[in-house]
């Protein structure tokens, strides 16, 4: 009987590294996000073995452990963490976590351990299986759809790179898939089976971002009291996602240029080099040619890092994927809530006339709304104006309007600079987009930030 593994880890990243590695292993793997979707899964199959994270958001692993053997009284848990204190431990075990995994997860232990209880369960009688098995996450949530020209060219891009260690720089704008695509290119290398680690450069103050990428010495600055190994250590042999790359300061730059070409880091306060072997990918949706003229960004970085680079169209350029998209993100929504929505004609018709600057994401989370607010269960192109909210065929309908909502967009633009006195994200979070969106809108509406009132 093939053993069924049980995930239970809130990141998505590392739910989809133990099961493409189990996977790969020939094990049966069913993932859940947090205690009760596990619970799910625990109710309709039998597992042999659940590897549960402690800190699964809210919620707390210990607690949950207990429930997984009232579940479940023969199955055995593995608890991972990245903190291993004596004392979560001690509880573990006393609950009945037999078995202890560390995070950074590596592939030996992980194997090491699974085949080890695997061993010791066939030593032991086991009951018998639960028929109607819920199919397993698998890599579903990671397909790229579309068949349009340029996705193609885009997957053609993919396939050459994947394989190689070439850096890779992917450029598009907000919401077309920049991710999606990174975690394709990792999923297709030979680091494949360690996990890919996704860093938001935009979100992150300049010393942060060091201290965490390369981590410190003892004493480095205020605060530092222990050393700690950086993302660049512990990613070793893995990928390194470096999201929105041209938010980061010159002086960054510079520190990420040397890795680049010297494939060395050093921790913060350190003198020493330490060599790192990670394949690093970056994105970005904002312009890095005009950042480069503003000084803002290094072109010799940019360089470096653009080796390879994979443009992402906006979701108006590849219309006709979007029968595609909705299909897949409705039959998504479906699957996950047992119901059978569909979408007329007349609305995907609108959808696919409709302007869609949040691009892929903006569409995926519209399809929800809409699939949640359909009562019949056929969404109609009235429904997708009730879920744009905004008077999606008004604005679709009518171009004549346009000038005018710009008009409009732009007064609350510069309206919203003023009253934050020119601070960026203090505006974009006034106006509810993120910054970068405010870059965008700013770039198109030729509003000058730091002189809006011109
Ligand atoms: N081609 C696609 N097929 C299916 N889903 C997609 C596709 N492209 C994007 N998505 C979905 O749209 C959402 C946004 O994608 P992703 O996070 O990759 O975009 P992004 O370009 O990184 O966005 P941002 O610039 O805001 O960081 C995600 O939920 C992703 O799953
Ligand atoms: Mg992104």
């Amino acid at each position: 009987m093939t053993t069924k593994i049980l995930v239970v880890d809130d990141d998505r990243a590392t739910r989809q590294w133990l099961c493409s590695v189990l996977d790969a292993e020939g094990y049966v793997c069913h993932a859940a996000r947090n205690p009760k979707e596990a619970e799910d899964v625990l109710h309709h199959t039998e597992v042999q073995l659940a590897l549960v994270d402690i800190y699964l958001g809210d919620a707390n692993g210990v607690e949950f452990l207990q429930r997984i053997r009232g579940i479940q009284p023969d199955c055995d848990c593995v608890m991972m963490t990245a903190h291993a204190s004596v004392e979560t431990m001690a509880q573990s075990v006393k609950d009945g976590a037999i078995e202890y995994l560390g995070k950074p997860l590596h592939i030996d232990d992980l194997l090491g351990l699974v085949r080890r209880l695997e061993k010791r369960r066939q030593s032991r009688p086991h009951g018998q299986a639960v028929a109607g098995d819920p199919e397993p996450e698998g890599f579903a949530g990671t397909a790229i759809i579309g068949r349009s020209p340029k996705m193609l060219e885009v997957y053609r891009s993919i396939a050459r790179v994947a394989p190689t260690d070439a850096t890779v720089l992917i450029v598009g704008p907000s919401g077309s898939g920049k991710e999606r695509v990174a975690r394709a290119i990792h999923a297709h290398s030979k680091r494949a089976r360690m996990p890919m680690t996704a860093i938001n450069c935009g979100a992150l103050a300049e010393s942060v971002l060091e201290s965490e990428l390369f981590g410190h010495e003892k004493g480095a600055f205020t605060g530092a009291d222990r050393p700690r190994r950086g993302l660049f250590e512990s990613s070793n042999g893995g990928t390194i996602f470096l999201d929105e790359i041209s938010e980061t300061t010159p002086g960054f730059q510079v520190k990420l240029l040397r890795v680049l070409q010297e494939r060395q880091i050093r921790r913060l306060g350190s003198n020493t080099y330490l060599p790192v072997d990670v394949r690093i990918l970056a994105a970005t949706n904002a312009d890095i040619g005009e950042r480069i003229r503003a000084k803002q960004f290094r072109e010799d970085l940019y360089y470096r890092l653009s080796v390879m680079t994979i443009h992402l169209p906006a979701l108006e350029e590849r219309q006709e994927d979007i029968p595609l998209l909705v299909r897949h993100f409705l039959s998504g929504f479906n699957e996950r809530n047992a119901r059978r929505v569909t979408l007329n004609e007349e609305a995907t018709g609108l959808l696919m006339r409709m302007s869609w600057p949040g691009n892929v994401r903006e569409l995926e989370n519209l399809i929800e709304r809409a699939a949640i607010l359909s009562t019949t269960g056929e969404i109609s192109a009235e429904d997708v104006e009730r879920a744009s909210g905004a008077g999606a065929l008004s604005s679709a309908k009518a171009e004549e309007t346009a000038t005018t909502l710009k008009g409009v967009e732009r007064q609350q633009i510069v309206r919203a600079l003023r009253e934050a006195q020119g601070n960026r994200s203090l505006t974009a979070r006034k106006l509810g987009i993120e910054r970068k969106t405010l870059y965008k809108k700013a770039r198109r509406l030729e509003i000058d930030l730091d002189a809006p009132e011109k």
